[in-house]
């Protein structure tokens, strides 16, 4: 399909589409609220800060078809609109939320919100090919700029999300926990946004530690006192026995495998699949 046949496409999912089939139960019907909606979660935030209006002409394809996947899964009810409004609204300070916690904290290790000065280190860290040797390739220093913005955002968002680790002081990574925006193909990972992801990537210096075990017990012990959240899922492709190895410390249930949908055809498409259900929570 052309580039302005799924550029018109969009206008008529959220022109005429979603508000035709808007029910008394959605939080809006107007055309310009699932705009903003849809183009807000395509840019990770407020949509206005990263592209220049009209987003149907302006907006890079890629994120427009993330608009238009969500848009659609709105329509087939396999997305949450009340939570996709209350994430935009957050992004944008119109709703109040809860209050985040600028830092946990255990002995030299910190968890703690993002900084501009994290910016140099995680750059360095995600192109390092050890780092990166389980995703499809490592970031650009301007892809690892985006993704820290993400990453914060999802604070904002969720009241929770990756936490910036530090260990005596000094920047290593992030762990923590990521709101599941897209489908996924794993038993009930089709509704978007109903399931909660645990994640991490450190430096390889800061391998071999403990680090991210011990992070991911004060983000679990986080979201299950502040969040209310207890059941968590964790994946990685299949090879990456060290991601897998901070699952089994976790007590960890592993539940098979599947096709990553983000990651093209190749041999670290296939995922392993780890569960935290309440009752298995490791002391
Ligand atoms: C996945 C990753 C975070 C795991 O890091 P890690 O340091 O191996 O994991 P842990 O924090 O659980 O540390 C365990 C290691 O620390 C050692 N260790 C040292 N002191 C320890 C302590 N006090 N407590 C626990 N383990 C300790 C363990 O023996 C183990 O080392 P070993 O594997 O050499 O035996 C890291 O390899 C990484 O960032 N990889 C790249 C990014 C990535 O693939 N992310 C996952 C994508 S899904």
């Amino acid at each position: 399909m052309s580039t302005a046949a799924r550029r018109a496409q969009w206008r008529d999912l959220v022109e005429r589409r979603l508000p035709d089939a808007a029910r008394p139960d959605w939080p809006v019907r107007l055309d310009h609220c699932f705009a903003r909606i849809l183009l807000d979660h395509a840019c990770g935030g407020p949509w206005r800060d990263h592209v220049r209006p009209p987003a149907h002409a302006n907006l890079p394809l890629d994120q427009l078809e993330t608009a238009i996947v969500l848009g659609e899964a709105v329509l087939a009810g396999q997305a949450d609109l009340a939570l996709l409004n209350r994430r935009s609204l957050a992004w944008r300070g119109k709703i109040a939320t809860a209050p985040v916690p600028d830092a946990l904290r255990e002995g030299d290790l910190t968890l703690r919100r993002w900084r501009p000065d994290d910016g140099a280190p995680f750059a360095a860290l995600n192109a390092d090919p050890a780092v990166m040797a389980y995703f499809p390739r490592p970031r650009t220093e301007a892809e690892s700029a985006v993704e820290a913005g993400l990453c914060d955002r999802r604070f904002v968002a969720d009241g929770f999300g990756p936490w910036a680790v530090e260990r005596d002081g000094r920047f290593v990574g992030f762990v923590g926990a990521f709101r599941i925006m897209q489908a996924m193909p794993f038993p009930g990972g089709a509704r978007i946004g109903d399931t909660i992801e645990l994640g991490w990537r450190l430096a390889r210096d800061a391998w071999g530690h403990g680090l991210a075990t011990r992070a991911a017990r004060l983000t679990l012990a986080d979201l299950a006192g502040r969040c209310g959240i207890r059941a968590v899922v964790a994946y990685t492709a299949q090879g990456n026995d060290r991601s897998r190895a901070v699952m089994e410390r976790l007590g960890m249930v592993p539940a098979g495998t599947f096709p990553h949908p983000a990651v093209p055809d190749g041999p670290l498409r296939t995922h392993c699949l780890y569960r935290l259900e309440p009752a298995e929570v490791s002391a």
